[in-house]
């Protein structure tokens, strides 16, 4: 499949969350591991229209369209998203509503790796399943380990890497199952 290019996306829209961070160190691990990752700004998901048929019949919003492009671009997701009320954030949840319309069908092919992160003990554990069923019903393959990282608030030292090396490690096997996946 040659180059693993990888759209990664965060659920979470504030600057400097957990979800953040998580996804910062994934990316620059799967960036050591060759890919190409393409980081969506979390403001895009505050900015796009909540989802309409009847605007989408009129045409694509210019950031749903360039979200659009962005993931069509590439092979792979990563995503690191918090738990709002035992489930998916709204904002992320909306972008994937946008992405998943068309006649292209965007995601059948493209590889998920998924991620969260959360202040409490069960690390994301509730929405993770229901992300995952979201993207399989799109048509993406999600692989099945997955990363969860709670007690966020105690993770990341003051330069954002993980206090704990096991952490480190269990997020770089994910992203590198990502990349061998991608990889073909
Ligand atoms: C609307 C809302 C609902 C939340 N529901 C949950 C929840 O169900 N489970 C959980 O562990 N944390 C929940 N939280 C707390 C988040 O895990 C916490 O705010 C976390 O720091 C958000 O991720 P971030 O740091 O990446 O922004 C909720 C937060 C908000 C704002």
């Amino acid at each position: 499949m040659g180059t693993p290019h990888i759209l990664a996306l965060c659920g979470s829209v504030r600057a400097g969350g957990f979800n953040k961070k998580l996804l910062d160190l994934a990316v620059a691990e799967a960036r050591a591991q060759g890919a190409e990752v393409d980081v969506v700004d979390p403001q895009v998901l505050a900015q796009l229209p909540i989802y309409d048929q009847d605007v989408e019949v009129k045409g694509w919003p210019p950031l749903v369209k360039e979200l659009r492009e962005r993931l069509a671009r590439a092979n792979g997701l990563l995503i690191a998203s918090p738990e709002y009320n035992s489930s998916i954030p709204g904002g992320l949840k909306n972008a994937l509503d946008w992405v998943s319309r068309g006649p292209e069908r965007l995601f059948p092919e493209k590889w998920a790796a998924l991620m969260g992160a959360s202040p409490g003990f069960f690390g994301t554990a509730r929405m993770q399943p229901h992300l995952r069923q979201v993207l399989s019903s799109t048509g993406a393959h999600v692989l099945p380990s997955q990363v969860h990282l709670p007690r966020a608030a105690e993770a990341f030292n003051t330069d954002g890497s993980f206090k704990d090396e096991a952490r480190r490690k269990e997020v770089a096997a994910l992203v590198s199952s990502l990349v061998s996946k991608l990889k073909g």
